[in-house]
């Protein structure tokens, strides 16, 4: 019998993500869901339309998704939106265009945002976005700031490389903070232990992800979330982000629940059987 109380929201699910619901062992959800989407560009190029067209789509996808962690109380959603390589690696009229699709996005979902109990975060380099974008981004934070549902957390000109840089240079400064007068270095190094990083990451306040998603069939982890995924389960699916729904987000739920978590000890049993899971590319 569960002793978790069921979701309020569950009755706004589809029919078909009910079925995959219902299958799911509800004390065993993810508490913290990652996502690197992925294949924008392609899921356009198959279409024969210009790569613009994907990443609109994507963000169809994007509140498709939200919509559903929020009706089965998902804590935390982290989405990759734009990495520090996005930046150098693209032509600028595409990060132009994406800059101006992440404002019509933030202005045009903020009410949903509202409706669903969402609330908007951030996460990455977000002083070295243009001003209005941190404007834009500001406000709709501001908007869903009381929201106790999901939060929705947006990677943007992120890196967890340069992150994990700058927390160890943060934890190192407040450790020498902390010190009544100055301490060899050897000391100070001495000091800084696992804990010191993970307070000093952009993501101190949530707990690490459980679960991994990326999509279009890519198995790289491409410099997302480096430190917090140290035990997070992966999936990967072949199917483009701008066809990704929130049935897709309970496959990879379910995925999960049948896998055996280890974090490097003996583990627990699997809780659940897949009845037919997508295919699944990494364990
Ligand atoms: C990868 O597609 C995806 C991105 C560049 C980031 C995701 C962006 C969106 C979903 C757009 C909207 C986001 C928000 C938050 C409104 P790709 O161009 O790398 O695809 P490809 O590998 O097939 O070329």
């Amino acid at each position: 019998m569960s002793t978790v109380t069921p979701p309020s929201r569950l009755h706004e699910l589809s029919a078909d993500e009910m079925a995959i619901y219902r299958q799911l062992d509800p004390e065993q959800l993810p508490k913290h869901i990652a996502i690197i989407m992925d294949g924008n560009g392609r899921w356009a190029g198959q279409r024969r339309l210009q790569r613009f067209f994907g990443h609109q789509q994507g963000a169809e996808s994007v509140q498709y998704v939200v919509e559903t962690a929020s009706r089965i109380d998902l804590p935390w959603l982290t989405l990759y939106a734009f990495s520090l390589e996005n930046n150098l690696r693209r032509p600028e009229t595409e990060v132009s265009f994406l800059m101006r699709l992440l404002r019509t996005y933030l202005v045009g979902n903020v009410k949903r945002m509202n409706d669903n109990n969402v609330r908007i975060a951030y996460i990455g380099r977000i002083k070295d976005l243009p001003q209005e974008v941190q404007e834009t981004m500001q406000w709709a934070a501001d908007q869903t700031a009381r929201n106790t549902g999901t939060t929705l957390t947006l990677a943007l000109n992120y890196g967890a490389r340069v992150e994990i840089v700058d927390a160890v240079r943060d934890a190192l400064a407040k450790i020498a903070a902390e010190q009544s007068g100055p301490l060899p270095l050897q000391e100070l190094l001495a000091k800084l232990s696992e804990q010191h990083v993970s307070q000093a990451l952009y993501t101190a306040h949530m707990p690490d992800p459980d679960l991994v998603i990326r999509t279009s069939g890519e198995m790289r982890i491409s410099n997302f979330l480096l430190w917090q995924i140290a035990y997070a389960e992966i999936y990967v699916t072949e199917r483009f982000w701008p066809d990704f729904r929130g049935l897709h987000l309970l496959q990879a739920i379910r995925e999960y629940q049948c896998r055996e978590r280890r974090f490097g000890g003996l583990g627990n049993p699997p809780k659940a059987k897949p009845a037919e899971p997508e295919r699944v590319l990494a364990q």
